[in-house]
């Protein structure tokens, strides 16, 4: 019997799957940084769109926004979920098969978003581009999860529900909700089909969808992350565990309510805009009260920063999930919005969430992991996730403070207006305003995508010695009920 296989006994962690997973997380994340760094690279010398529609920025950037949230994100939260369901239930993952087929038809999903977006083929809303035949895919696997994980819950060993899986818990559901309300569309071809809405209400779903995969996706999920891998990695129990329980219903009370923001001044009605303000700028609070209780969590380890670069991923990720939910919010108010939106600050608040929270806290998270995946202390090399570190923030911040320089030349550029009432600038001019950053923004780019590279070296290096010493473990599930 072969050594991974071992995991499928029963009375053991079905660990096999957490591995594929944690291992296309990295390899996915390197795709699509790669391809976020064309699409950079097309902004500042737009000849790299090479004159061809399938490598023009309009097909690849809805690749690497597919790639970046459900490539990465998607198998990264899989991979973290199946293992903290697993550790703090103390049971095994409910219906083996159909964690197996989590992972094989999400690759599939991929794999086809590869094919399909490049070609051109794409619903036109953002985020949930893939044509109807894959969102029916999206749908099955999705179905799948939510038996594999809401099972495991259901037949745990201890009474208590950890926090991290209320956070994961909801992340499924909402997206369930999310996905098929938002994709309910009536097919005219296998390529090709129209939205149920019609007008302002297909815009009002799509971005109720849109500003929810933010919350659910790429904020709910995440802090499940936050609220196992940081405790684990600090050798702390949660700072408050009372707080992180405000801090989920809070969380997922008022999210729900922030879509229109996006949709300031348009013909949504008034009040919706009014409301989506209001609730973007409570939402403040949930946010920080989370981001406190992570970093909080360090209290009296505060030293560990010193030389665990592993916690300094995840403590990191914080500030910058502290910094752009202090930003989103002040973006919804409209006469800030007036002034951001259409502008590059959307784009930097975007990856000082993105790069800087959700990129940040899985790369911990899998440093975590990997290493006990394969039954090795530490990564193989331990500077190497140092380096990582230095590489990726050093990245962020040329990436963001670009942005914020060049979102704020445009708006008020845009806005500038000379004594007779005419504009003071052409839009070209402020197009040509904005290519030196970003220049800067292709450098901070690179440079956190040479992090994902060493992580991807680092983590082959560690599979392969784990594998070549035949130390992949299979780890028996405790018979006395304790937190894993
Ligand atoms: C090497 C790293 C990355 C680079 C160079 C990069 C670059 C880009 C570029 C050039 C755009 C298009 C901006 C525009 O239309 O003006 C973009 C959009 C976007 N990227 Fe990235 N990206 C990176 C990583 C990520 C990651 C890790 C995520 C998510 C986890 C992400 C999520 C997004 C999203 C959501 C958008 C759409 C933004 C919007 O519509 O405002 N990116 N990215
Ligand atoms: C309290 C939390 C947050 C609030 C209130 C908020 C608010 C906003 C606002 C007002 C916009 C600009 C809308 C526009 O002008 O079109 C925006 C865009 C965006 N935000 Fe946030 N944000 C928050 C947190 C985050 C986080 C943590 C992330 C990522 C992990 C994120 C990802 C995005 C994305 C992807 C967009 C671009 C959507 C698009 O136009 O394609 N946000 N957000």
């Amino acid at each position: 019997m072969s050594v991974i296989t071992r995991d499928s006994l029963p009375g053991v962690y079905n660990d096999k799957v957490i591995r594929q997973f944690a291992i296309m997380t990295v390899v996915w994340g390197v795709v699509g940084m790669l391809v976020g760094v064309i699409i950079a690279s097309q902004l500042a010398f737009p000849e790299l769109n090479l004159g061809l529609s399938w490598t023009s920025f309009g097909r690849l950037r809805p690749l690497h926004t597919n790639a970046v949230i459900f490539a990465f994100g998607g198998c990264g939260l899989f991979a973290t979920s199946y293992y903290v369901v697993q550790r703090t239930c103390q049971t095994r993952l409910f219906a083996g098969p159909l964690a197996t087929f989590t992972f094989w038809g999400w690759q599939l999903v991929i794999l086809l978003a590869v094919i399909s977006l490049p070609l051109g083929y794409t619903q036109g809303k953002e985020y949930a581009e893939l044509i109807w035949p894959i969102d029916v895919l999206i749908t099955l696997v999705w179905v799948a999860y939510a038996i594999v994980f809401f099972g495991t819950v259901g037949t745990r060993k201890v009474r208590h529900i950890y926090v991290a899986n209320w956070f994961f818990g909801a992340f499924i559901i909402a997206v369930a909700l999310l996905h098929i309300v938002n994709s309910a569309a009536m097919p005219t071809s296998w390529t090709h089909s129209y939205s149920a809405y019609a007008g302002a209400q297909d815009a009002m779903v799509q971005w109720w969808y849109g500003h929810n995969a933010v919350g659910f996706f790429l904020t709910a999920a995440f802090l499940g992350m936050m609220y196992y891998f940081i405790p684990k990695q600090a050798e702390r129990p949660v700072y408050s565990y009372r707080l992180s329980i405000v801090h989920f219903w809070a969380l997922i009370f008022t999210y729900m309510w922030a879509g229109p923001h996006h949709l300031h001044y348009t013909a949504l009605p008034d009040w919706t805009q009014s409301v989506g303000m209001i609730f973007s700028l409570i939402l403040l609070a949930p946010s920080w009260g989370g981001m406190i209780n992570g970093i909080m969590t360090l209290s009296g380890a505060w030293h560990k920063l010193r030389d665990d670069p592993i916690l300094r991923f995840l403590i990191v990720s914080l500030s910058f999930y502290g910094m752009s939910t202090f930003e989103g919010p002040m973006m919804a108010i409209k006469t800030v919005n007036a002034l951001s939106h259409y502008t590059d600050w959307t784009v930097g608040h975007v990856h000082s969430g993105a790069l800087g929270w959700v990129g940040l806290v899985t790369m911990g998270s899998l440093y975590y992991l990997i290493p006990r995946l394969y039954g090795q202390k530490k990564m193989y090399s331990v500077p190497a996730i140092e380096l990582h570190f230095w590489v990726a923030t050093i990245g962020i911040v040329l990436y963001i403070a670009a942005l914020w320089i060049s979102g704020v030349t445009q708006g008020l550029m845009w806005r500038a207006l000379n004594d007779d009432g005419t504009l003071t600038y052409t839009f070209v001019q402020s197009v040509k305003a904005s290519i030196p950053f970003y220049i800067i923004r292709l450098v901070g780019g690179l440079l956190y995508l040479t992090g994902m590279i060493v992580m991807l070296w680092n983590t082959v290096m560690t599979a392969r010695q784990g594998l070549k010493a035949g130390a992949v473990p299979v780890v028996q599930i405790p018979a006395i009920a304790a937190h894993a």
